[in-house]
């Protein structure tokens, strides 16, 4: 399959998990990816096992000057940047009465500031290279709907959908297409961490709480990091070259919007 022949991807947090299988499912249809993370030990293994198109770049989405001289080596690895996918994330889940700053500020720094000046910095490499691109930041169903004890990810996940509403009537103009995809509830190892949220505050067993949610999804199991691929290769498509600000929940059925 070569719907992305010729195109460059750089994908944040790609080392593991759903960003991990959108490397995957990009270089299979012939593009060349980044594979930017904070963990550079499992970037660079990521990248080693994925082949000779995949390039690991260090790049903590924190610290501007890290955004900054990680989005210049991609460019500079791939000789330009067509696509990014804002993939990067941290859960957190605690009682409201419970919640300190420290924990917000370090989930918002990842999931919003990282998305935003991620963004940023490509959209302005994109910009000044004068070829449009595609920019898809990953959102969640916690960004649809608060929950009891995932106040601090649900608000960060409806910012990441504001954000692509804004930078894609923005952008646009540029020739940049940005959208979302909202997940509902993948396996991994970000979901045995969230798992573990859930049998510390509800008193689960390990595992129960995946096993719960996994049975009340309509469709019915949990989703897997591949069930969101054939969306991340859509929307980086030209079949998507009129789709603009918009958020796709691909989570077996448990949202509509
Ligand atoms: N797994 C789910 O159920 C689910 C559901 C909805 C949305 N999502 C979203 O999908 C995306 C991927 O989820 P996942 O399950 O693969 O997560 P994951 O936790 O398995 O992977 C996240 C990756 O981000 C990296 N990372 C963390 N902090 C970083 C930083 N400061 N700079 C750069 N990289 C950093 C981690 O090292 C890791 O490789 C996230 O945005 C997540 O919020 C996941």
């Amino acid at each position: 399959m070569t719907r992305l022949a010729g195109k460059t991807a750089l994908i944040t947090g790609a080392a593991r998990g759903i960003g991990r299988a959108f490397a995957e499912a990009y270089l299979r249809e012939g593009a060349r990816v980044v594979i930017a993370d904070i963990d550079m030990a499992r970037a660079e293994a990521c990248a080693r096992e994925l082949g000779e198109a995949a390039f690991a770049v260090e790049m903590d989405v924190t610290r501007q000057e890290s955004i900054e001289a990680g989005v210049a080596r991609s460019a500079e690895a791939l000789g330009g940047i067509d696509i990014l996918v804002n993939n990067a994330a941290l859960f957190t889940a605690s009682p409201i009465a419970e919640i300190t700053r420290a924990d917000y500020d370090r989930v918002f720094g990842v999931n919003v500031a990282g998305c935003l000046f991620t963004m940023q910095a490509v959209a302005r490499h994109m910009i000044d290279r004068g070829k449009g691109g595609r920019i898809i930041n990953m959102a969640s169903q916690a960004g649809r709907r608060g929950e009891p004890l995932v106040a601090v990810y649900c608000a960060s996940k409806a910012a990441v959908i504001s954000l692509t509403q804004s930078a894609g009537l923005n952008l646009i103009q540029h020739g940049i297409n940005v959208n979302a995809i909202a997940p509902g509830v993948v396996d991994g190892e970000h979901w045995d961490g969230v798992d573990a949220f859930f049998a510390k505050y509800e008193g689960k067993k390990p595992g129960q709480k995946k096993a719960e949610v996994g049975a009340a999804v309509p469709y019915g199991r949990m989703g897997r990091a591949e069930d969101l691929t054939g969306m991340a290769v859509f929307l980086a498509s030209p079949e998507a070259d009129y789709i603009v600000a918009q958020c796709y929940n691909v989570d077996g059925g448990q949202w509509m919007s």
